[in-house]
């Protein structure tokens, strides 16, 4: 490609509003965490915002009623407006595959007249009627009893959505139904799963939006074998598969009856498709009413994203938050802390949503960027992480954006809840607060250390503090405020994505991958003959393949 053409267009780092917000931030660096409280008691309240189950506290962290009217006013630069209508009006917003994406259609209230709308309606009517009857009995495995057990294979979009919500109300769980995901190309995940299951009473969600995922078909293949293995004939075998796929030919090749087969449309991304016929397996295992409700409080988010002002708008807030981290403070990560057990497979699911989404280097027309997109997103259950990473959030060297996602209602035993919330608002406090060396040494003199050893031990046990961090809270963990929760990332993630100018919704990295795995797994198999690939790979790759492909050394006796 020459280099005149190349795309041209003004970046948004070369604005106005970009420059505001360099010389704001270089201002604003000056003053600590603690100043901003000081000199504001209503600070707290301020920089508080809430919209139906959700409350978001982003008062601990380095800005100001003027950061907010910069960063708004990138917004308006951005035309962060016209983006969002463009995302609900069902316009092209995925220019690099050439579709809308639309997953606030999936759980909108059904507009007469939109067929987006209404095609979502009527699948959603039919997975749900299927998935009751799963539940009920009605439809059963080869030997006329229920099923217990329900399989879903699926990665990445088609995995961590449905996975994390079945894991949020395990007690909703309908009894005697067991729901397992298996993922991993890594055999031992299904072999282990199947370990807990009877072939009778399995049944298996073969869900892949392609068809064509690795993974999951392979998967898919070793669940058939096993079902072969225990005596079913074909016919059989089809009554303990279901597909959720938007490439319906390809699930028919494979065996799936046209009736156990549920779309997925072109227009929903992977990693927003929970919403979609992926949301099967927690249909089956905890009802259709808990589904519902999760769309509904997703639904609920997005109104409120569509129709309130940037000021009081959760997830514009906390998009434009991230920029501000990202690209005026060089914050590289973001560590999502749920101190809610059940929620232990948020940091997984937002990973995906995340990094997929903004994992960019290009605008949507092709043009380098010269700022930073995204961040890494990391993160566990509180208070586990505490007795490890927090060390390096509290007094390491690298400044890090923290969530901490916590309930108000208890949803365990009240006082080890109160002991959740206290260890919750001890870290944030931690991190902003911190203890002065100081502080520190006037601490181990009245231990009664002696003077030497305070003054050497006083600097290890300082923590420099002024770090900042959010506090989300939902108001009870409830389908609903799990769905709002889940819309609210999205969208922020989309807000992000329209100031940098970037295709949320495309992935094109991960197919290199795929594509360099495919002649690598040739070249892995010592029973053929190498090719010619062989000579344009590196030599570290070479001599890689070299070493797996020889036969172990022998055990060493020595
Ligand atoms: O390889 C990445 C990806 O395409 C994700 O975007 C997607 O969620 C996942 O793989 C699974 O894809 P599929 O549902 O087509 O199997």
């Amino acid at each position: 490609m020459n280099t005149k053409d190349l795309p041209t267009e003004p970046l948004i780092s070369g604005t106005p509003a970009w420059r505001a917000l360099s010389d704001h931030a270089k201002a604003l660096d000056q003053v600590t965490l603690r100043e901003l409280f000081e000199r504001d008691p209503q600070r707290g309240q301020r920089f508080a915002a809430s919209a139906g189950p959700l409350y978001f506290d982003f008062a601990k962290d380095h800005l100001t009623e003027e950061t907010l009217t910069l960063l708004c006013g990138l917004a308006h630069t951005a035309d962060l407006t016209g983006a969002i209508d463009n995302l609900f009006g069902g316009e092209t917003v995925n220019n690099t595959e050439n579709r809308p994406a639309l997953h606030v259609a999936l759980r909108s209230n059904c507009t007469p007249g939109n067929h987006f709308e209404q095609a979502a309606s009527a699948t959603l009517a039919r997975f749900c009627a299927f998935a009751t009857r799963i539940r009920d009995g009605k439809i059963k495995g080869t030997n006329g009893q229920a099923f217990r057990h329900i399989v879903n294979l699926g990665i990445g979009g088609s995995d961590l959505g449905p996975r994390l919500v079945t894991g949020a109300f395990p007690s909703s769980g309908q009894p005697n139904l067991n729901c397992h995901f298996v993922a991993n190309i890594d055999s031992d995940e299904l072999t282990d799963t199947l370990a807990r299951c009877e072939p009778e009473t399995t049944l298996f969600i073969i869900s892949s939006k392609s068809f064509s995922t690795l993974e999951t078909l392979s998967n898919a293949q070793g669940a058939i074998a096993w079902l072969r293995a225990a005596g079913m004939t074909e016919r059989n075998i089809a009554q303990h598969l279901v597909a959720v796929t938007g490439n319906s030919p390809a699930a028919l090749k494979f065996g799936i009856t046209e009736d156990r087969i549920f779309p997925v449309p072109d227009w929903v991304g992977g990693r927003f498709s929970l919403w979609s016929a992926i949301g099967l397996p927690v249909v089956i295992s905890l009802g259709e009413e808990v589904f519902r409700q999760l769309l509904h409080g997703a639904r609920e988010m997005d109104q409120h994203f569509r129709n309130t002002d940037w000021r009081n708008n959760l997830p514009v807030l906390h998009g434009l938050q991230a920029i501000w981290h990202i690209n005026f403070r060089g914050y590289k990560s973001r560590a999502v802390l749920p101190y809610v057990h059940h929620l232990r497979d948020l940091p997984a699911y937002l990973q995906q949503l995340t990094m997929e989404s903004l994992g960019k280097s290009t605008t949507k027309t092709g043009r380098k960027v010269d700022y930073s997109t995204g961040q890494v997103i990391w993160g566990s259950e509180g208070t586990n992480g505490q007795h490890s990473f927090h060390q390096l959030l509290l007094q390491g060297t690298e400044p890090v954006s923290v969530d901490f996602i916590a309930t108000r209602k208890a949803h365990c035993d009240t006082e080890n809840h109160r002991h959740l919330l206290g260890n919750c608002l001890a870290q944030s406090q931690a991190l902003m607060a911190g203890k002065s060396a100081a502080q520190s040494h006037r601490e181990l003199l009245d231990q009664g250390l002696e003077a030497e050893l305070a003054k050497s031990l006083a600097p290890h046990k300082a923590v420099p503090g002024n770090r900042p961090s959010n506090t989300l809270l939902l108001d009870e963990l409830k389908p609903r405020s799990l769905g709002a929760l889940l819309a609210f990332y999205e969208h922020s993630v989309f807000v992000q994505s329209v100031i940098w100018n970037i295709n949320a919704f495309d992935q094109w990295g991960v197919e290199l991958g795929k594509t360099l795995h495919h002649r690598l797994f040739q070249q892995l198999d010592s029973n053929k003959p190498r090719t010619s690939h062989l000579e344009e790979l590196d030599s570290s790759t070479n001599t890689l393949i070299e070493t797996l492909t020889q036969a172990p050394n022998p055990p060493d006796h020595s």
